[in-house]
């Protein structure tokens, strides 16, 4: 299967084809979404909070980010593999924006790389394509910015849907093939998708955007609790996993397992 490129997205775009994207962590779980088809897989820095163990997505760091990149793209043939790049690590000037992606190309073998913001971060967009680095664009919520923006909320309603219009476009003109829009009324995110000629990505973005991502640990049903609005579970892997290990630990207690068929001699 050949590689998807980023210029088969902006051909989903023009065909009016939305297409999904997931967020993949670790090999077995990337070879199925690729298998399944799934054409861009996000090697988030949601690995902090469903990987490592952390709170929120703040703490995670370059040198945990980028064996799992290594670990996707090594575990994919198809699907076009996105790098994030943690908080810290490109917010401190567009050199250092430039060293952190370059890590993820290089050691990470990513395809490309997304960051957090607007119209702000648009000569970090630049350098990085100048690069030769893809950039997918992250505006409305953006989690990195968590304690700035009082914690979980929509954003760019109102007059701030004008706002978040025009950091659609500057990242465009500063070369992102592609923009995340993360809790944004359904109206704006609309309205940014007619306006960008690069494929813009919904998380609860309503259905116009031109493609739909999900953690994929909250769309298997693998994370348990309270979710946001914008998830839908799709599977109960937690519920399996736990009748699994369940059956497994009874089994030895039982002394049911090994059974002959699993014991040498
Ligand atoms: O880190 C992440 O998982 C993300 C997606 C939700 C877009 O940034
Ligand atoms: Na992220």
């Amino acid at each position: 299967a050949r590689r998807v490129r980023i210029h088969h997205l902006r051909e989903l775009k023009e065909r009016g084809e939305p297409w999904a994207m997931l967020t993949a962590y670790d090999m077995y779980t990337a070879a199925i979404f690729d298998n399944a088809g799934i054409p861009v897989l996000l090697v988030g820095d949601s690995a902090s909070n469903n990987v490592y163990g952390y709170d929120t997505s703040l703490p995670v760091t370059v040198d945990e980010l980028v064996p799992l990149v290594r670990a996707v793209t090594r575990s994919t043939k198809r699907a076009l593999v996105v790098a994030d790049l943690p908080f810290g690590s490109y917010q401190v000037s567009v050199s250092q924006a430039v060293e952190t992606a370059v890590r993820f190309m290089k050691e990470g073998r990513a395809h490309a790389v997304k960051l957090e913001g607007g119209a702000d971060f648009a000569p970090h967009v630049k350098a990085l394509t100048t690069a030769g680095i893809p950039v997918m664009g992250h505006i409305g919520f953006t989690p990195q910015s968590e304690h700035n923006l009082g914690g979980y909320r929509v954003q760019g309603r109102g007059a701030a849907g004008d706002t978040l219009v025009a950091d659609a476009v500057a990242l465009q003109e500063a070369g992102a093939f592609s923009v995340v829009m993360e809790m944004v009324p359904a109206e704006t995110a609309k309205k940014v998708t007619h306006e960008l000629a690069i494929p813009t990505i919904g998380i609860g973005a309503g259905p116009d955007c031109d493609g739909q991502v999900l953690v994929w640990q909250d769309m298997a049903g693998l994370r348990t609790g309270k979710a946001p609005r914008f998830v839908k579970r799709y599977a109960d892997l937690a519920g399996v996993l736990t009748d699994a290990v369940k059956q497994f630990a009874a089994e030895v207690q039982g002394r049911e397992f090994p059974a002959p068929e699993h014991t040498f001699h």
